[in-house]
C-alpha cells in the first residue's frame, strides 16, 4: 500500500512518528528520513518491529473484546489512529459486530489524507483531523458528533498515542475531559511506552533520543504514571500489564521483552 492523497507542503525532511511506525510494521508509507530514523531506533531496540506488531495485536484483542457480547460496544473513537498499515479498527470491530462504527482521529495531515482515502466508509467510519491535546475541540468536531452518539457507550482507543503528549499538555487533564464526555458503560483502551519494561535503560534512552529530532518527542512514563491516567475508570482483569500479557490469544508464545503498558477499563454507572 503506497501513500495516497494530496501531499502539498508535506515535510519530508523531519522524521515522522506515524511514518516510522508504518515502517516498523512493514508498510510503504515512509520516506527516506523516516526509515533512517527508524533504523537508528532499531540499533538500540532491536525488538521494536515485534513490539509494534504486538501493539496491533493487543489493539485487535481489545477491540474484539469490546465489540463482543460481553461489552456490546458498537461505536469507537480511535485517537492517534495512525496510517492504515495493518487491519483497521473498523474491520476488526465489524468482524464481531457488522454494525460497528468508528471515528478515526489524528493530528497529522498525511495520516488524515491517507485515512480519508483508505479508511472512511459511509455509514461505517470517518477520518477527522484533530489534536488530542485539545480534547474539547476534538469531541466537538462536527464529523465526530455526526458519526458517534456520546449519549451511548463508546470505546475510546488511545493506543500508542499518549507517550507523544508532553507533561505540559497534561495527559491527565486530556483524559479527564474524554472520561467526562463518555457515557457510563464506555471503555478506555490504552497502551503507553515505558522505560520500566526495558532491561537496558541506556539503549532505551538512546532510542528515545532519536525522537527528539522527529515531529513528536517520546515521553515514556512509569507504570504508576500510566495507572493515574485511568482515574475515574475501573481497570478490567488482568489490570495494567505488558501489552502482550493482556488476555493473550491461546497458543501465543512467550515474549522475552515489552516496551509498553496496556490496560482496558470501563466507566461504571455510578461515576457519571
Ligand atoms: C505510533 S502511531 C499509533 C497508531 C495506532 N494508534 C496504533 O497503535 O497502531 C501514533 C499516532 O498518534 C498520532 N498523534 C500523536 N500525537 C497526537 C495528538 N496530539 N493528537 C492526535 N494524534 C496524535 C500520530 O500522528 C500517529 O499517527
Amino acid at each position: 500500500m503506497g501513500v495516497r492523497g494530496d501531499f502539498t507542503g508535506l515535510d519530508v525532511s523531519t522524521p515522522n512518528v506515524a511514518r516510522m511506525y508504518d515502517y516498523y510494521l512493514g508498510g510503504l508509507a515512509s520516506f527516506a528520513v523516516d526509515r533512517a530514523a527508524a533504523e537508528r531506533v532499531l540499533v538500540h531496540l532491536p525488538h521494536q518491529r515485534r513490539s509494534a506488531e504486538e501493539n496491533r495485536r493487543f489493539l485487535g484483542r481489545a477491540v474484539q473484546f469490546l465489540a463482543g457480547p460481553q461489552c456490546g460496544i458498537d461505536q469507537f473513537l480511535d485517537i492517534g489512529s495512525g496510517l492504515p498499515t495493518t487491519r483497521s479498527v473498523h474491520e476488526m470491530a465489524r468482524a464481531v459486530n457488522p454494525a460497528a462504527r468508528v471515528g478515526y482521529v489524528d493530528y497529522d495531515p498525511l495520516v488524515v489524507s491517507h485515512g480519508k482515502a483508505m479508511l472512511a466508509e459511509p455509514g461505517c467510519s470517518v477520518m477527522v483531523e484533530a489534536d488530542l491535546r485539545d480534547p474539547v475541540g476534538l469531541l466537538s468536531h462536527p464529523d465526530i458528533r455526526g458519526h458517534l452518539d456520546f449519549s451511548r457507550p463508546v470505546g475510546m482507543l488511545l493506543v500508542n498515542v499518549l507517550h507523544w503528549v508532553a507533561d505540559s499538555a497534561s495527559p491527565r487533564r486530556v483524559l479527564s475531559v474524554l472520561r467526562d464526555a463518555a457515557a457510563p458503560g464506555s471503555y478506555l483502551v490504552l497502551t503507553h511506552g515505558s522505560m520500566d519494561l526495558v532491561a537496558n535503560k541506556d539503549a532505551a534512552r538512546r532510542a528515545a533520543q532519536v525522537y527528539d529530532h522527529a515531529n513528536a518527542r517520546l515521553r515514556p512514563r512509569s507504570r504508576l504514571q500510566v495507572a493515574r491516567l485511568f482515574d475515574g475508570w475501573r481497570l478490567l482483569e488482568p489490570g495494567l500489564v505488558p501489552k502482550h500479557q493482556w488476555r493473550p490469544d491461546p497458543g501465543s508464545g512467550p515474549m522475552p521483552f515489552d516496551y509498553s503498558w496496556a490496560g482496558v477499563a470501563v466507566k461504571d454507572l455510578f461515576r457519571r
